[in-house]
């Protein structure tokens, strides 16, 4: 088994939330584009989508943020010759750098804040990424007040993005819903 399959499987068999096997495939066409030479990923958990995103184009720099050290530790063994782990909560972090992908795949309580704070290092022809814009897994638990709270703050993040004037959502029906993020062009 090669290191990116002994890693899925790792997390499979740990109860990691991964993503899904259709947005591996979108990600394969997607980061083989040249221009794309940055990314910022929020939410790393073990490595596997870094991973992934490494073996599909090895010129992307990569940096990804995971408040979890557990899940730092494991990361760290998969991914840290290639990417920079950062041990933070997102909420905490902030950079100077300038990306040409951000990856949101962390918390869905606080994505309105997260996408405040880290637009302005997004290159204007730059692309925003979601994940899990539909929340599938979590619609079959919604007596739980924890999840609704989740699912609220998700759709109240979806329908922020539609609303924005110099922005362009596109959710493509793939995964768990991916959304892509662009400025509008003039
Ligand atoms: C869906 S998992 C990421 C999966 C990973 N991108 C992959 O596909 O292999 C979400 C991760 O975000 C992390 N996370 C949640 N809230 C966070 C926060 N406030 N700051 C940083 N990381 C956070 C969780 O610990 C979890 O590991």
């Amino acid at each position: 088994m090669d290191k990116l399959n002994e890693l899925k499987t790792i997390c499979l068999n740990n109860n990691i939330p991964i993503i899904r096997d259709d947005i591996v495939l979108f990600f394969n066409d997607f980061f083989k584009q040249e221009w794309i030479s940055n990314v910022l990923e929020i939410g790393t958990a073990y490595g596997y989508s870094s991973y992934v995103i490494h073996n599909i184009n090895k010129n992307i720099k990569i940096t990804t943020i995971e408040k979890n050290k557990n899940n730092i530790e494991i990361a760290n063994q998969y991914i840290s010759d290639f990417a920079k782990v950062i041990n933070t909560d997102v909420r905490d972090y902030q950079t100077d750098e300038v990306f040409d992908v951000i990856f949101f795949d962390g918390p869905k309580t606080c994505q309105i804040e997260m996408f405040e704070n880290f637009k302005n290092n997004l290159h204007d022809n730059g692309i925003f990424l979601i994940d899990n814009i539909f929340l599938k897994g979590l619609l079959k638990k919604t007596n739980s007040t924890r999840v609704k709270k989740i699912i609220d703050k998700n759709n109240l993040f979806i329908s922020y993005l539609k609303d924005l004037k110099d922005w362009k959502l596109e959710i493509y029906n793939i995964g768990d819903g991916l959304g892509v993020l662009k400025r509008c062009k003039n």
